[in-house]
């Protein structure tokens, strides 16, 4: 009988995946756990991304920078053990691929062990080293340029990147450096939709967007934010659900049968 799951996504697959090409666009989304890995499997995502998002979107941190490689090994693993098809990127927190190439390797190694197929960075050519230290170790790397959100204090707030003619080239400069190492995608956020246009144009790889405009060989959202788990969320998310009121209805609901004796029911009792 044929195997009814479809085939685990692969980084060729992914590196393949230019829409000029006449593939369809990627879709990414992050997971931090074993039941949200299970609803982007089920879903028919293309990648997972566990990211170090986890620190605001379930640690309960202002920003990502608090997220440790541990936080991030044991977030991938949870991930990974719901054995999703979508290939699983893990992301590489703050500090741990910015003090030298050996660093980075071990580091990344140990979200590989975690069973991500593919590990992720921010930064572009001061970056170049440490993705060429990966590739050479044959871990699949993932670039992340313009609002990196790690570089929080560096840009003076979650801004958007790349405005004007000299931070464009800068950003077209990184995009091809990162590329060049081996690289073999890169997420885009905050950018003008025109640059997000045209550095898609420029690159042989893919580019996966988040607030970088539809032209974009993929997209990105923090599964939370799309669900409607976050209060406040930037301008480039689409809500799909609202499941905040949803479970906080069914919390209530829940409460008030407790406290009217309606919950448990004999069906709901051991005889
Ligand atoms: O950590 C994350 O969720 C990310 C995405 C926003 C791209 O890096």
């Amino acid at each position: 009988m044929p195997d009814p799951r479809p085939a685990p996504m692969t980084v060729p697959r992914i590196r393949a995946s230019k829409r000029r090409d006449g593939n369809d666009p990627l879709v990414m989304v992050t997971a931090y756990d074993a039941p949200g890995a299970r609803i982007a499997d089920a879903a028919g995502v293309d990648l997972i991304l566990v990211g170090d998002s986890v620190g605001n979107n379930v640690l309960g941190y202002r920003d990502s920078l608090q997220v440790t490689i541990g936080d991030m090994v044991h977030h991938t693993a949870a991930v990974a053990r719901a054995e999703p098809a979508p290939l699983v990127v893990g992301d590489l927190p703050w500090l741990s691929y910015h003090l030298d190439a050996a660093d980075t390797v071990r580091n990344a190694a140990a979200l590989i062990r975690a069973g991500a197929g593919a590990v992720k960075l921010e930064g572009g050519r001061i970056r170049v080293p440490m993705v060429e230290a990966l590739v050479a170790t044959e871990i699949p790397v993932m670039g992340h340029l313009g609002l990196t959100p790690q570089s929080v204090h560096a840009m003076g707030g979650y801004r958007v990147q790349g405005k004007g003619d000299v931070a464009a080239e800068a950003l077209a400069a990184d995009a091809k450096a990162l590329a060049a190492a081996g690289c073999f995608a890169i997420v885009l956020e905050g950018i003008p939709e025109a640059l997000g246009a045209s550095l898609t144009e420029l690159l042989d790889v893919p580019t996966i967007g988040i607030g970088a405009g539809p032209a974009c060989d993929g997209q990105v959202l923090v599964l939370h934010d799309l669900l409607g788990l976050n209060g406040v969320t930037p301008k480039f998310v689409r809500r799909y659900a609202d499941l905040a009121a949803v479970a906080t209805e069914a919390v209530a609901a829940y409460a008030a049968d407790v406290r009217s004796g309606a919950f448990p029911s004999d069906a709901e009792s051991y005889h």
